[in-house]
């Protein structure tokens, strides 16, 4: 039987680099078996178009005047157990946040029933927010992380998934039993996930070490060993705090920084990506770039916990690559929509200290559609999953939202150019904006079809 192809027509706004935003009016978007076959540009008449390129088994969707697609959301960091909590909890810093709130919260994640109902509610709420694709940390407890696994493969979302590990300086009620436990547990959540994954693979293991300071000297060399062996990703915590940094630094004496920690175990390198990085010496940007690490930019965790403001461009000058993530719990909101404004008031924080502190004037902040690249193509990158998502290019998958900038929390006033109703969509912007979300071509999240005056197109 021939596969029915979709076929987009109307706007689409994506990014081809960090400075290069690509709007693309009258677009023909031609979708196959989940995959983006054909991008035509400027095309006058559809019909016509249509025709001359004798389609014959398809369906055409007509975006409306103040719709347009953006590629998927990309959230490069996000703790599945910790929905249960977002936004409660918010007086702490890391450390002690860790400890009053999170971690006795992960441990509940013991009930594989209570996991299995809190994940289902949680990659719901992802992918109602647009985020296609996410690299989740989940819980030490294995059944449970079977079951993040499950839900994510029945809801259709694209995603790294990381049994996390930590096998010191942990509460007894929230620790693995030992370090050979604690691999070969691992090992066996590697083995189902792909499994599950099956052919089509949108799930991913990622191996999770929690962060250095919950991690010992074999658990991390055994993990980088497993990394090698399976060839898959890696992530964690980086710098993220002043104490934290401490703490990590006098457990690891011969190390020369906390990021030449994880340097030591094996743990870095154009596979690996971590959270945070708000507090690097130029040694520790060097060694990122060098190995080639990526950073999730977490800036909503970054402020809520007072862990301070990352320098965004400062790793992106040293070719250093950079996604965001919304690191819920920490980060409150679920949304990468936050996560991009969290991240404009970062950069906009940034400049305010360079000039008021430092009487440097020149600090550039980051602009809108680079922050619309940090969510997409950026996240990808730091995934290693450019050559497969992020923006429209002819080959990839098709992981996108269809936006209505005319709905909801957002008014259009008199004539506004596409680029303006992206900024608000960005700015102003929620879930509700967003009608159809889809990975590999499938729909799997948007408005509600009695609510959508669309869901025929
Ligand atoms: N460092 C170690 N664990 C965590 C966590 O769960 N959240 C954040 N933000 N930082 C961490
Ligand atoms: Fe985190």
């Amino acid at each position: 039987m021939v596969e029915t192809s979709h076929i987009y027509y109307g706007t689409i706004v994506h990014t081809l680099s960090v400075k290069n935003l690509e709007i693309i009016q009258q677009a023909v978007l031609v979708v196959s078996n989940g995959i983006i076959v054909k991008l035509d540009r400027n095309v006058k008449d559809i019909d016509a178009y249509i025709s001359s390129a004798s389609c014959t088994n398809y369906v055409l969707h007509r975006l409306g005047e103040h719709e347009f697609l953006i590629p998927g959301l990309v959230d490069t960091h996000a703790h599945a157990p910790q929905y249960v909590f977002a936004g409660s909890g918010m007086d702490l810093p890391l450390m002690d946040w860790l400890n009053t709130y999170t971690f006795p919260s992960e441990s509940k994640f013991k009930d594989e029933q209570y996991a299995q109902d809190a994940y289902a509610k949680t990659v719901h709420r992802f992918l109602r927010n647009g985020t296609t694709t996410c690299s989740w940390f989940a819980t030490i407890h294995l059944a449970a992380c079977k079951r993040l696994v499950d839900t994510i493969h029945d809801l259709g979302q694209r995603a790294y998934v990381g049994k996390v590990n930590m096998d010191q300086n942990s509460p007894d009620y929230y620790v693995e039993a030992s370090t050979q436990a604690s691999l070969d547990d691992t090992r066996l959540f590697i083995d189902y996930t792909k499994a599950k994954a099956g052919h089509d693979r949108l799930i991913t293991p990622v191996v999770t070490p929690r962060f250095a300071v919950s991690c010992s000297t074999p658990l991390m060399r055994g993990l980088a060993d497993l990394a090698k062996e399976y060839r898959l990703p890696i992530q964690s915590h980086l710098c993220e705090n002043p104490d934290e940094i401490k703490f990590a630094c006098s457990l690891f004496p011969d190390c020369k920084n906390y990021t030449d920690i994880y340097q030591q175990h094996g743990l870095l390198g154009p596979d690996t990506y971590m959270a945070h990085c708000v507090h690097m010496t130029d040694d520790e940007i060097n060694l990122l770039a060098t190995t080639q690490t990526g950073v999730a930019h977490c800036a909503n965790s970054n402020f809520s916990l007072q862990s301070g403001v990352c320098d965004v461009q400062r790793l992106l000058s040293h070719g250093i690559k950079v996604g965001l993530g919304t690191d819920v719990a920490g980060g409150f909101s679920p949304s990468i929509l936050d996560a991009i404004r969290s991240g404009f008031w970062a950069s906009k924080m940034k400049k305010v200290i360079e000039r008021d502190m430092h009487g440097n004037s020149d600090y550039v902040c980051l602009q809108p559609s680079e922050l619309l690249f940090l969510a997409t193509l950026g996240g990808a990158q730091v995934l290693g999953l450019q050559d497969l998502i992020g923006n429209f290019v002819e080959g990839k998958a098709f992981d996108a939202l269809w936006i209505d900038a005319d709905r909801g929390n957002v008014d259009l006033i008199g004539d506004l150019t596409i680029f303006q109703k992206l900024e608000k969509f960005l700015f102003n912007g929620s879930a509700d904006n967003i009608l159809h979300v889809y990975v590999q071509g499938r729909r799997v999240s948007g408005v509600p079809d009695d609510e959508n005056d669309l869901a025929s197109s």
